[in-house]
């Protein structure tokens, strides 16, 4: 490369520059150079799109289906998602007005924020919790304020820490249930405390509910549908996660008309439209019984592996809570004597076997690790093994 102007120096924004790097990517850069891995660390469905909803993009394809949409997204599978969220949760939008289909969860949470934060606006953002959540606020120009969750609450709010968070500035809190990277689903009561709360103190909820297919044994509450959440809530759902479908990038927010245009007009000069095939499919993912089915078939998949992983872990000797959503675990690794890092980093370079440090996920994730088990049962009893010989010689 040729130095035209060897003393020119780029200068970036400041936002750019308070983000800190990913834990995770450094992670997976390494992983990625290491054939005989056995991972437990991607947050990713191993199964690929139900073959009816590709047919459904396939098709969707090759009948020219390949021009910009509406900036919300196609009509039909706005009313669709809305007739969705009505029967599933008893939750009502209107699909003229108050949904947007976006790319992934990732873009409905950037449009979130965007829409909602003036700079040093405060967002309680209760910790462990998905890696994009502080830096979607930080560039939207507002503070993350980071509150723990406790493993002893079973990781869901606990009302009393966060009250010592708020300050005049807090203008909104981000909820995730089930939950990422602890597998936590929410709890009923829990929740209604949280409502009230955020009732108190005027806040905005954002309750990214990408997982909300995928509980065990419990049943998924939908924070907006519960009382006098609905009009200060903003929904985030997709099909990432329930339905395989990360590569298709489709997401979408769903929001009462004065949350949700704010939104839609940030989407329409940034992004402009979803990918116009995914949304296509997305239609059959929700208007076909057999897509349904799809669906349910690989939840009860989930649902073995996760027995299989907790045995497993608990055998070992891991304090583990059940998780009861998503497809993670989330075991204490302080009993062996190490912190989260070391055993992480160890157990790769040891045995092979990937896991992510909880401190990945905030501070408060410190001394857990994250185990997906998003992958075949055999890959969980073989990193199981692998496991139970590496703690033997921590002991
Ligand atoms: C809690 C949570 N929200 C959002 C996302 C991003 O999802 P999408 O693929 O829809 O952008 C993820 C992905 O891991 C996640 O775990």
């Amino acid at each position: 490369m040729s130095a035209i102007n060897p003393g020119f120096s780029p200068k970036t924004s400041r936002r750019v520059a308070a983000l800190k790097p990913s834990g995770l990517r450094k992670f997976f850069d390494i992983i990625a150079e290491m054939p005989e891995v056995v991972s437990l660390g991607i947050g990713e469905p191993d199964f690929d799109t139900p073959e009816i909803i590709r047919q459904a993009g396939i098709r969707a394809l090759q009948a020219g289906e390949t021009h910009y949409t509406s900036n919300a997204g196609i009509s039909t599978l706005r009313r669709a998602l809305a007739k969705h969220l009505a029967n599933r949760y008893g939750v009502h939008y209107d699909p003229d007005t108050e949904i947007v289909l976006t790319v992934g969860v990732s873009e409905a949470l950037y449009l979130a924020m965007t829409a909602l934060l003036d700079p040093g606006d405060e967002v309680l953002v209760p910790v462990p919790c998905f890696v994009s959540y502080q830096p979607e606020v930080v560039l939207a120009g507002g503070v993350a304020v980071e509150v723990p969750l406790r493993a002893e609450d079973d990781f869901q709010p606990n009302v009393e820490i966060l009250q010592q968070y708020v300050t005049p500035r807090t203008k909104a809190i981000l909820i995730n249930y089930p939950h990422n990277p602890t597998g936590a689903a929410a709890d009923r009561g829990a929740m209604a405390t949280l409502a009230r709360f955020a009732a108190e103190h005027d806040l905005i909820v954002i309750s990214d509910e990408i997982y909300d297919r995928l509980v065990y044994g419990v049943e998924h509450v939908c924070f907006p549908a519960l009382e006098g959440t609905w009009e200060r809530t903003i929904l985030l759902g997709g099909f990432s996660k329930d339905y395989a479908m990360t590569g298709w990038r489709l997401g979408y927010a769903a929001a009462p008309a004065s949350l949700l245009q704010p939104m839609l007009r940030i989407h329409q000069y940034t992004v402009m439209t979803a990918p116009t095939p995914a949304q296509v499919a997305a239609l059959t993912a929700l208007e076909t019984a057999e897509a349904d089915e799809a669906v349910e078939a690989m939840r009860r998949a989930y649902d073995r592996r996760r027995r299989l992983i907790v045995d497993g872990l608990r055998s070992i000797g891991f304090p583990t809570r059940e998780p009861r959503g998503a497809f993670y675990v989330f075991p204490d690794v302080r009993p062996f004597g190490v912190d989260d890092e070391t055993f992480a980093w160890r157990l790769l370079e040891e045995e092979q076997v990937a896991v992510v440090p909880g401190s990945a996920f905030g501070k408060a994730g410190e001394g857990f690790v994250r185990c997906a088990y998003a992958t075949s049962e055999a890959n969980i009893e073989e990193a199981l093994t692998r496991i139970a010989r590496f703690v033997q010689r921590l002991h």
